[in-house]
This record gives C-alpha cells, structure tokens and sequence, in this order.
C-alpha cells in the first residue's frame, strides 16, 4: 500500500469510529450503506485504479473528483444536466460513454474500463463509497 492510500485509510478508520462514538451505540450500523461495502469500494479505488483519474479532494483530473458529486447536479454533454443519484454512479461507473460529463472526453474510461472487468457487486460498493465522499 501507498503512503497515500495508508493516510486516507488511517482517516476513513477515524472517522469511521468517530461517527460510532457520537452515534452512541456502536452496534447500530449506519443508516443508509454497510461499512464493509464502503470499505470495499474504497479498495477498489485503489485498485482498479480509479483514482489514476478521480481524485477524492475535489480537483479534477483526467476525470471529474469524486468528491461530493453525489447528490450534486452534472451538465452532461449535449446539454442535459443530471442529478447524481445511486443509478447515475453505477451507470458511469459500467458503462462509462452512456452518458459524458461537460467538459470531458469520451472514450477514455470506456476504454480503459473494459480492461477490468467490474463486477456488479465491485460497482456497487464503488458507488457506496463515491457517496461518502
Ligand atoms: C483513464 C482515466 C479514467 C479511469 C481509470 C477511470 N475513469 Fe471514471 N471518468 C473518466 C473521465 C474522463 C470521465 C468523464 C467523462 C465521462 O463521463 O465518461 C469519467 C467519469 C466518471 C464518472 C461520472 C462522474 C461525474 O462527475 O458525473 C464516474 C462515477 C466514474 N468516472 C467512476 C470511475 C470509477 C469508479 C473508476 C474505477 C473503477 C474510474 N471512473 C476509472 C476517466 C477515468
């Protein structure tokens, strides 16, 4: 593992048992996603290297940040915009030239997607872990 990947692992368990600390109750998971979800997600960032093009600080790359796009609205190409929601993320996540962000090429995570075979499930904890961000 990276230093980096050590830092932002060292953070996500902080916070992780901080928010179980103010929740009072540890044995209550947390409402909306299963830490273990979060938790695979966030390997696969590293993984299957998402983050050669999303960073999770909110400077765009190659691709746009991770950071607090759910929830937010994208102006796609074209001219349409999009609420970010669960089925957005999961869509770009496999089948990435489905729909393009404004102001980024096409083609280039399609191509490299492909090679890394995603699985439902690795899409799935992806999106739980993109949420948190
Ligand atoms: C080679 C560079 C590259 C890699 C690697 C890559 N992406 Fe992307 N990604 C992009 C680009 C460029 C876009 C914007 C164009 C588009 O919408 O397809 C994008 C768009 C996205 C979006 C839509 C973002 C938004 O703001 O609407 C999501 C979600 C996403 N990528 C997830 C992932 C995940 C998860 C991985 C790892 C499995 C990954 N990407 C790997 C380049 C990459």
């Amino acid at each position: 593992m990276s230093n980096n990947a050590v830092k932002i692992f060292l953070l996500f368990s902080m916070i992780v048992s901080l928010s179980g600390c103010l929740g009072g109750d540890e044995a209550t998971p947390p409402p909306t996603e299963s830490p273990d979800l979060v938790a695979m997600g966030q390997q696969l960032y590293t993984t299957k290297q998402c983050r050669a093009c999303h960073t999770i600080d909110g400077t765009p790359s190659t691709g746009p940040s991770f950071k607090g796009v759910f929830g937010s609205t994208v102006m796609l190409s074209g001219g349409d915009s999009i609420v970010v929601d669960e089925a957005y993320l999961k869509e770009s996540i496999l089948y990435p030239d489905a729909k393009v962000v404004e102001g980024f090429r096409q083609g280039i995570m399609q191509g490299f997607i492909a090679t890394l075979d995603i699985s439902d499930e690795e899409a799935d904890a992806l999106v739980a872990y993109i949420k948190t961000l």
